[in-house]
């Protein structure tokens, strides 16, 4: 039955934790209440992408985009733009279009961005299979089940160039076809969510706003490679993505396009889910396998791989959710549709989670070779609060910086190898003047160092000993030395650490001293921290000429350090000081500063 008016709601985990659900409850009842509610559907889809705006409430067929939604907005929604068709204007993302309401394709955050992988997030309800079904859902599968062979499929994801998006890069295709080459009855295709990067959430979001979409290809992977059972490793972290699949593998059973004899192809498939704890060392694909095996997930040498020897020693096909989130698009259109879009050297596109100080954070797909200042500064709306660009952290702990000499490299797997960073699974982290490089560097040092699993020595040893320099020259104790020491560390652990966790463990420290080596100079030699992070190396300041004597930062000081009399400068006594900020946070005057 068609709707007059369908509210779109966004059922993120970000919109969610900011009362989109009660958003969504209320509009079912204020269209209850002002009695349309045969005339309207309240849809709750996944993650719309512009996060910063949210929570999102899009209604259609206007295309009206109301951000910053609260659960109280939802009786003028209803009252205003339903009932009397006027657009809510203080709710709408450009409010300066008085008569009609932007397009969500004229949103700058959408002009840029290509969707394949999250074609459906915020389109569809992720808990209706129906809705996915008239996306052309399942379509794939079909055809994959009864008008190809599983060599025609796995020639289609040829064509296409797919590489894997969990980080690595790896020709898809090229996995599938020797995990169907080996020699055994019983093969296994497993689907690695378990996303482990800080401030990455691209395969969380997918599954929330499109389950099916992974569904149907890890189906279609077990006909390619004569697979009959799958897993989904999903941290235990994620439970709406975790009740998201649950009901879509309920709901496909039923519709016959999972388990027995699908479709009545006589092809059999099925798939669990495997929660994981949360260890980020458990999404390397090895230590996954040992995890769902029950074991402690610690990596094992390879070869052999998974391909030949994965699961209970059974030849296996590991994919990350976005690799398997393109799959049914490719069957669908070809391969060659796919290897257009992008690079020569990586095809598609790629989703990334753009996050730090940017304006608009969020989700964000683009075709692959899109340069990163048209990501940070077209889509993401440029650095927030109107701070200097510094640099962008692409790779989570593996990867590294990429600075403003490289904001017109076009982003492909081989293009961030080539400038000191790597694709890794999708993560952005933007950095503004205010960013330390080295306490940056630190940050993903001590995330790395507490993931290690402590198998191998090069990993367990090597990291502790770059924090621990990169500790000391943070403090102010470095010599020039440790430079030389962090390269012999760095070089050993790339060497001989068992897994890539250990190999790039040094990846951030060694892109720092790269692209900001006066940065490392101005701590180990002048011990000054020129971004004025590093607490050992600042000490607050109030410029007796600017000070008014106002007391708000004396009021503030957690430790009383600051004394004067009111009206008279205030001062700071630098011994008692803690370097906690609060009074440069509060002086309106600007008369604290750090040196
Ligand atoms: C420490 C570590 C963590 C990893 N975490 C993930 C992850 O969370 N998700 C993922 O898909 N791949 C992760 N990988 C990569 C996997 O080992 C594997 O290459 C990937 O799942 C293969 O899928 P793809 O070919 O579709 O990229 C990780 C690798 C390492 C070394
Ligand atoms: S490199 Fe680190 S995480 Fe990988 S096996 Fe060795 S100790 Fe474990
Ligand atoms: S930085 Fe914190 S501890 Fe130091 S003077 Fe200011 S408010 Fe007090
Ligand atoms: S979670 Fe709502 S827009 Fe991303």
């Amino acid at each position: 039955m068609a709707f007059r008016n369908y509210i779109l709601v966004c059922g993120g985990t970000g919109c969610e934790s900011s009362r989109s659900e009660e958003i969504y409850q209320n509009l079912i009842k204020e269209c209850e209440a002002q009695g349309v509610k045969d005339e309207v559907q309240v849809i709750k889809t996944g993650c719309f992408g512009f996060c910063e705006q949210g929570p999102i409430v899009k209604i259609l067929p206007e295309d009206a985009f109301y951000v910053k939604v609260k659960p109280e907005d939802a009786k003028e929604l209803v009252a205003e733009h339903i009932i009397k068709g006027r657009e809510v204007t203080r709710l709408l993302y450009d409010k300066n279009q008085s008569k009609r309401n932007t397009k969500v394709e004229d949103i700058q955050f959408y002009q840029k961005q290509f969707r394949i992988v999250l074609r459906n997030c915020g389109k569809i309800d992720p808990e209706n299979i129906d809705e996915y079904i008239a996306r052309d859902g399942y379509e794939a599968l079909e055809k994959a089940l009864f008008e190809m062979t599983p060599e025609q499929i796995v020639d289609e994801l040829k064509t296409a160039g797919l590489r894997g998006r969990g980080g690595a890069g790896f020709p898809t295709w090229m996995k599938w076809n020797f995990t169907k080459s080996s020699p055994g009855e019983i093969k296994y295709v497993v689907c690695n969510a378990d996303e482990g990067d800080p401030g990455a959430y691209m395969d969380r979001s997918t599954l929330e706003g499109d389950p099916h979409s992974v569904l149907e290809a890890m189906t279609i992977c077990g006909k390619a490679i004569g697979a009959h059972q799958g897993f989904i490793y999903i941290r235990a972290e994620y439970p709406l993505a975790i009740h998201r699949l649950e009901v879509a593998m309920k709901q496909s059973r039923e519709y016959g396009l999972l388990g027995k004899d699908i479709l009545g192809s006589g092809f059999d498939f099925d798939i669990e889910i495997r929660l994981g704890a949360g260890a980020f060392v458990c999404g390397e694909e090895t230590a996954l396998l040992q995890s769902i095996e029950g074991h402690r997930g610690m990596p094992q040498p390879r070869p052999p791989f998974p391909a030949v020897k994965g699961l209970w020693g059974k030849p296996t096909c590991i994919n990350n959710v976005e690799t398997f989130a393109n799959v049914a698009v490719i069957i669908n259109k070809g391969g060659n549709w796919f290897n257009k879009i992008g690079t020569d050297d990586s095809h598609g596109t790629k989703v990334f989670a753009l996050t730090g100080k940017i304006a608009n954070s969020g989700l964000v797909e683009v075709p692959m070779g899109t340069t990163l200042r048209e990501i940070v500064f077209d889509i993401g709306g440029g650095i927030a609060n109107g701070k200097k660009f510094k640099a962008v952290q692409t790779g989570g702990p593996s990867g590294g910086v990429i600075t403003e000499e490289n904001l017109d490299t076009p982003i492909d797997f081989g293009g961030l190898i080539k400038i000191g960073s790597m694709m890794g699974s999708g993560g952005m982290i933007v950095m503004d003047e205010d960013d330390c490089i080295v306490d940056v560097a630190k940050f993903y040092l001590n995330f790395s160092v507490d993931e290690s699993c402590g198998k191998c020595a090069p990993c367990r040893i090597g990291g502790r000993s770059l924090l621990h320099i990169l500790d000391k020259i943070t403090c102010g104790n470095g010599t020039l030395e440790d430079i030389d020491t962090i390269h012999k560390i760095a070089h050993a652990m790339q060497k001989g650490a068992l897994c890539a966790l250990g190999q790039t463990t040094p990846n951030p420290v060694l892109s720092g001293l790269r692209y900001f080596p006066e940065e490392y100079r101005a701590h180990i030699v002048d011990k000054k921290c020129p971004a004025g992070k590093c607490k050992k190396l600042i000490t607050y300041v109030i410029d007796p000429a600017k000070c008014i004597g106002c007391t708000a930062c004396a009021r503030k000081c957690p430790v009383g350090a600051i004394s004067g009399e009111r009206k008279q400068p205030h001062k700071i006594n630098t011994a008692a000081c803690i370097k906690c900020g609060a009074c440069y946070a509060t002086c309106k005057f600007g008369a604290i500063s750090i040196h």
